[in-house]
């Protein structure tokens, strides 16, 4: 079905700077009231799953004592077989592999000594199952979970989304992911099966005894937790052993806060065939790609031609800008390298790692020869395009302004409220709307952009400046296209560090939004009624109340 046609336009007055709250109070008996605690009748799931999170030791480092997780077990009741695809030794819970149209059901056991609930980021499901903080479930407590799997082929990712832990807990390992193919996919010629593989991006950091490190009280919040260990897929200094052929792999940034520039070391562009959770109507092929918590891009890696024996190592590449003007000098005084930075970076979480140091994140190893390889294809799937004309408020977007005040990270000027919803974040069930995000840092209307060169030094005003940094913005239910991508507030020489590296022409359902960026979307709000949250996927911006949602009506 056409998403335009399906679009219903109903044009609401709405005053967009209006500070009328409705107030749901209905949602807070949400949390007490064992809601979602049994399965429908008259549901017929084709895939069932009973998943359970638990305290669990697995060996993430090589040498040395288990470290102690949380993790995601999971038990497949009903459906095809390789619906899960388990992680041996890994905090990580198994892959979730879905076609579109199953029918789902998912038995969540809380088997935590907290409080716990999953989110689907990424799947276009209804209100009860999207893993709402609402819905936060106590130890011992059983959540079920139903829906149809409505999205088209791509990658998504499901992760802890509990009210004021979602930080800790992903970072203690409650994540995954999840694929879903269908026809439209099926019938290219992707590499397939083995040739598939994940790249899931995390970062943490570890105790002389393999035990995982967490920031402790506020140090590093505001800018975000940075660990100095990358791990792929849950380990450590990976390396693949890949043949003479294309892969792809899917690379999905799990980590809190860090954004990964995701390059060749040796200047070999990369092609991702899909962003978020949708393949691209045709490749694109960068120097580097952007990749922000939340993220996801599949990449079309291409050994051909490599001689056995020859490695590649995929780096995360020195790009500037995407921290605080103060952070960002202190890393160019350190020459951007990781030595030393512990003391005064490690106050702003920059941990032995600093956002926008060079790393390198995987290698690859090949080791076979063969011929035959699939050809990248000149194009992928066929989706309509959106413009502003769709949506019934091209002229008056909805708003979605960042702000950070100290250790109060904001958007449209409020922290997250589990049962207050704003005027203009009432929308109609149906319509497609225009959004625009924007940082505000206390500036007046139209001061966005107008400055050349030194801007992020330059328009500060009530110190909002000051704290000004890179959000990736994440909204929850449909995926959205960008329809614009303004620069404004970043030092020329910065943004040229990371400006070739946005794919913007996917459906998306996370965007990174640097310091000054103005990025207008279009996302329909269709199927389903209820709360849809949207927030900072920086995990820590979120926990600290960098959260609002809108309710469909
Ligand atoms: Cu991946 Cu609401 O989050
Ligand atoms: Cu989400
Ligand atoms: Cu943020």
């Amino acid at each position: 079905m056409s998403i335009k046609n399906n679009n219903r336009r109903q044009f609401l007055q709405h005053s967009v700077l209006g500070l009328a709250t409705a107030a749901f109070p209905g949602v807070l008996l949400a949390k007490k009231g064992q809601v979602n605690s049994r399965p429908s009748l008259g549901f017929n799931p084709d895939v069932e799953i009973e998943m359970t999170a638990r305290q669990a030791q697995v060996p993430v480092l090589r040498n040395g004592p288990n470290t102690r997780v949380q993790k995601y077990y999971a038990r497949l009741l009903k459906g095809p077989k390789n619906t899960l695809q388990h992680l041996k030794g890994n905090y990580l819970g198994p892959i979730i592999n879905y076609e579109k149209g199953q029918k789902v059901r998912i038995y969540f056991n809380n088997g935590l000594k907290e409080p716990s609930i999953i989110h689907w980021h990424g799947l276009h499901v209804p209100q009860k199952s999207d893993g709402h903080p609402m819905y936060t479930i106590q130890p011992g407590e059983r959540f079920v979970y139903e829906f149809e799997v409505m999205n088209r082929a791509g990658t998504s990712f499901y992760h802890s989304h509990t009210h004021e832990l979602t930080a800790e807990q992903v970072y203690q390992g409650l994540a995954g992911m999840i694929t879903v193919t269908d026809e439209q996919e099926q019938k290219l010629d992707l590499p397939r099966g083995k040739y598939d593989i994940p790249l899931v991006l995390q970062d943490r950091t570890f105790n002389k005894r393999n035990q995982l490190q967490y920031l402790h009280g506020m140090h590093g919040r505001m800018t975000g937790f940075l660990g100095d260990t990358i791990l792929v897929n849950g380990k450590p200094n990976t390396e693949f052993s890949v043949k003479s052929r294309a892969y792809r792999f899917r690379a999905l940034n799990g980590s809190n806060s860090r954004i990964y520039k995701l390059g060749w070391d040796d200047g070999t562009p990369l092609t991702a065939i899909g962003t978020d959770a949708g393949l691209l109507e045709k490749p694109e092929t960068r120097p580097y790609i952007m990749l922000a918590p939340g993220e996801r891009v599949d990449l079309w890696l291409d050994f051909s031609g490599r001689a056995v024996g020859s490695k590649l190592v995929m780096y995360s590449l020195p790009y500037a800008g995407a921290m605080p003007p103060m952070y960002e000098k202190m890393k160019k005084r350190k020459g951007g390298s990781s030595k030393g930075m512990e003391g005064g970076m490690g106050m702003m979480g920059g941990g032995g790692l600093a956002q926008g140091t060079k790393f390198p994140i995987v290698s690859f190893k090949v080791t076979e020869k063969i011929s035959d390889s699939p050809k990248l294809p000149k194009r992928l799937v066929n989706f309509e395009r959106l413009t502003g004309r769709d949506a019934d408020n091209r002229h008056d977007p909805l708003p979605i302004a960042i702000s950070m005040k100290p250790m109060r990270p904001m958007l449209n000027g409020k922290s997250f409220s589990m049962d207050r919803v704003l005027d203009f974040e009432r929308v109609p069930l149906g319509s497609i709307k225009k959004i625009k995000i924007f940082h505000d840092h206390g500036m007046k209307k139209g001061e966005h952009g107008e400055e050349k060169g030194k801007m992020g030094m330059g328009g500060m005003k009530g110190g909002g400046m000051m704290l000004s940094m890179a959000h990736p913005i994440h909204l929850h239910g449909q995926q959205y296209q960008i329809v614009s991508r303004k620069a404004g507030g970043m030092r020329l020489d910065e943004y040229a560090t990371v400006k070739e590296g946005f794919i913007d022409t996917g459906w998306k359902d996370t965007v990174l939004v640097m310091p000054g960026e103005e990025i207008e979307i279009i996302k329909p709000f269709q199927d389903f009624k209820g709360f849809f949250l949207y927030h900072c996927h920086n995990l820590e911006h979120e926990d600290l109340g960098m959260m609002r949602q809108f309710y469909v009506y």
